[in-house]
């Protein structure tokens, strides 16, 4: 037997019809997501609502309407924490800017390789030579400036009669001081040839009079060694001035 053919009616109010379009739903029968009477926080601005969004912005930042996501405290709390953590690679990265720092006004001077660091006077350095290694030192923090082999002294003792007016100038109590890296390639000017009082590099004999202001006088070096202005004070060797070049040598 041949089934009996019904169409699909569906059940409810007829739909399609002028008037089922145009009949209002209430608010209530209305899917939230789709309401906009206020009830999903979408609907119209009222003066209700706009008083709501003044209060939210009252805790805000006051530019951008940007709200925080933690509390006052919170934030406080956390940049407190994070300062007391940074504090001491400051702190670090303070006292390594000033041991590289090149010599100071001020500075004091202090052996390199003693036991103590008992700034320099004229007295602990023997007269006529030979030289004799120094770091330059802060005196208010005790800071050694050995954070850098430029910062290397060398300083001598010598008879002020046979110096010229620029080294007598720079000088105290007889006591010149220089670079002690040779400008050539950067040695150390360790050796002093105490029958013709010149300072001598070993590696290449390049030779300084330190009488006439570290003058070139001998080997390959293009330059004179920086000089290093001194005073006294309270009978130790200070610092006058900066170096009166930059030490050290300039790749080519
Ligand atoms: S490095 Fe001093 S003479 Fe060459």
């Amino acid at each position: 037997m041949k089934p009996e053919y019904r169409p699909h009616r569906p059940t409810g109010p007829a739909l399609g019809r002028p008037e089922d379009k145009l009949r209002p739903v209430p608010i209530a029968d209305m899917d939230p997501g789709l309401r906009r009477d206020g009830a999903n926080g979408k609907g119209p601005v009222t003066s209700d609502r706009l008083a709501q969004r003044r209060a939210s912005l009252s805790q805000s930042d006051g530019e951008t309407g940007w709200r925080p996501s933690c509390p006052p405290s919170r934030r406080a709390a956390i940049a407190a924490g994070v300062g007391l953590l940074a504090a001491p690679r400051l702190a670090l990265a303070d006292e390594e800017d000033a041991k590289r720092e090149r010599p100071q006004t001020g500075d004091v001077l202090v052996k390199i390789g003693a036991v103590d660091t008992a700034p320099l006077k004229a007295a602990d350095l023997p007269l006529g030579g030979p030289q004799v290694l120094a770091w330059p030192m802060d005196p208010a923090s005790k800071t050694v400036r050995d954070g850098s082999r430029l910062n290397k002294v060398l300083l001598l003792r010598l008879d002020p009669a046979g110096f010229d007016t620029a080294t007598k100038a720079r000088a105290a109590d007889g006591v010149v001081a220089y670079s002690a890296i040779c400008p050539h390639t950067g040695c150390e000017v360790a050796l002093w040839l105490a029958a013709t009082q010149r300072l001598e590099c070993p590696c290449h004999f390049s030779q300084y009079d330190p009488k006439i202001g570290a003058a070139v006088v001998g080997g390959p070096t293009p330059r004179p060694l920086p000089a290093l202005p001194l005073k006294t004070a309270d009978g130790r060797l200070v610092v006058a001035k900066p170096f009166t070049g930059r030490p050290g040598f300039q790749q080519t």
